[in-house]
């Protein structure tokens, strides 16, 4: 057997990933697929489309080899996205993901059914619009003839291991995310189902994230270039597959990510609780162990917004050079100093997480000057998000968490000047692996524990994740940043009433 496949799906899209056992990449593939937006503060995607992107992209990575020799699958995920299926299988209504903020009322409704304190002890978190649970109780408030024609429940990755499969499997770093688990004993809680009225059969057993828990079907077979009869491990929610990627996965690593979303991430073997909720504390891949994380919801979303509404010359520059639009914008914004000559963004395009826990909350462009122009607007973008990541950072340092082995992953991190950027704010050395693959590296990796190539996740992850030379922080520059984030930290406090008032606006 040579090989292991990590299949990532993403909100951006789906990628997919051929590796050999020694880690290194022989093929990848990806295909986007939209978000759609029907109102301010919602997020809806179609599973067919992750579907059909996880079929045409494990159809590309498997021409032309040998199917049988690959030894497993591993699926990470975009987290807490809400797939119901009717009796027949079939999708009732479209994926809410993680970053709709539909569900303050519903929030509201599980703290009062549960009770705040008991909501922690049971789930580790706070009721928030990002989980599941919120989700499914706004179908049963406002959609009840969905509810009612619901059979099954499931998770993102979980419906495409459905569709590879046939088989129901949930997996215990992404159930975490549900809002249902109970987090310190790993399995569903009876009475945070019992007290939110949600039959414990719509829910799939749920595994820890290296167990083989399904195999490729016949019918999936066909459609993708897969063997039938080919295992596929738990896998993991993207921010635990991408902490197996990286090998933040014992005690003292951390990692930071810029996908759609950013998180800051650190395991930790017991559990550690954020007592106000700001942070997510979740199962990890690591069996019978734990992470927290900050999440901040518009990271690589922000700057995918401001390149599709405001790029489009950039767009046409990157097709003549054969290059990314980002890295057009990113060497624009090269030329804007630190503090973009005073101009700070707010990343709260689709409402805020850490640290604010507002799904009312939008993004701001403050200080805006006639003197500015698209260059500093950019370089604004990637100081607000990397602003956002701090808070986390600083609030799981708060918490005791050990974040100064830090490594960087996801789109961002590809980008040297994002690098130097979270290097100098964080005001400690972070690294990237020599790997680009976090989350599908991840994913492929828990599937070969799974089927017994490694004893264990750390064991695979010191065998295969190595890092480049990290890079140390810039007192100096640090130290202009410090400026521009205090300014950055008073800004929500002023603006959250508005905010709400905002929201009321019909
Ligand atoms: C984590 C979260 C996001 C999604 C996006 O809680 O909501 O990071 O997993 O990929």
């Amino acid at each position: 057997m040579k090989y292991l496949i990590g299949i990532d799906i993403g909100t951006s899209g789906t990628k997919s990933v051929l590796f050999n056992t020694d880690g290194s990449v022989v093929r990848s593939s990806s295909a986007e697929y939209p978000l759609y937006q029907p109102q301010n503060g919602w997020a809806e995607q179609s599973p067919e489309d992750w579907w059909e992107a996880t079929v045409t992209t494990l159809k590309a990575i498997t021409e032309d080899i040998d199917a049988a020799d690959i030894a497993g699958i591993g699926l990470s995920g975009q987290m807490h996205g809400l797939v119901m299926l009717d009796s027949e299988n079939s999708v009732i209504r479209p994926a809410i993901i993680w970053c709709d903020g539909r569900t303050g009322a519903e929030c509201v409704e599980i703290t009062e059914r549960i009770g705040a304190e008991r909501l922690i002890e049971l789930t580790a978190n706070p009721a928030l619009t990002g989980f599941t649970a919120s989700k499914i109780m706004w179908v049963k408030n406002h959609e009840p003839q969905n509810y009612a024609r619901c059979r099954k429940i499931l998770l993102p990755k979980d419906y495409i291991r459905f569709r590879l499969s046939g088989t129901f499997a949930a997996e215990m770093s992404d159930a975490a995310g549900m809002q249902l688990l109970n987090v310190r004993e790993r399995r569903w809680s009876d009475e945070v189902l019992d007290k939110l009225g949600i039959d414990r059969e719509l829910l799939a057993d749920v595994f820890e994230a290296p167990y083989i828990s399904s195999y490729v079907s016949d019918e999936a077979a066909a459609l993708t270039g897969l063997k039938a009869g080919t295992p596929i491990a738990g896998g993991a929610g993207d921010n635990a597959a991408a902490a197996v990627g990286t090998g933040t996965v014992v005690d003292g690593r951390a990692f930071t990510t810029i996908g759609t979303s950013g998180v800051v991430y650190a395991h930790t073997s017991q559990m550690l609780l954020d007592p106000c909720g700001r942070i997510h504390t979740f199962c990890s891949a690591v069996p019978g162990e734990w992470h927290v994380m900050g999440v901040t919801q518009s990271a690589g979303l922000s700057l995918r917004w401001f390149r599709d509404t405001f790029c489009e010359e950039e767009k046409k520059k990157a097709a003549e050079l054969g290059c990314d639009p980002y890295d057009i914008m990113t060497s624009e914004a090269e030329k804007s100093p630190i503090g973009c000559s005073r101009l700070l963004y707010l990343p709260y395009l689709m409402g805020e997480r850490t640290p604010h826990l507002d799904s009312n909350a939008r993004g701001v462009f403050f200080g805006l000057s006639a003197v500015h122009d698209k260059k500093d607007m950019i370089r604004a973008v990637l100081e607000g998000v990397s602003f956002a990541l701090n808070d986390s950072a600083g609030i799981l340092r708060g918490i005791g968490a050990e974040i100064s082995d830090m490594t960087l992953c996801g789109g961002g991190a590809a980008s040297p000047m994002w690098r130097r950027m979270l290097c100098d704010i964080f005001g400690c050395p972070v690294k990237i692996t020599v790997s680009k693959e976090g989350a599908a590296l991840g994913a492929a990796i828990l599937a070969g524990v799974g089927v017994g190539i490694w004893p264990s996740v750390p064991k695979a992850c010191a065998e295969l994740v190595t890092y480049r030379e990290p890079m140390s922080p810039d007192p100096a520059a640090g130290a202009e940043y410090a400026k521009y984030y205090e300014i950055y930290r008073s800004l929500y406090p002023a603006l959250r009433e508005s905010y709400a008032k905002l929201a009321e606006i019909k």
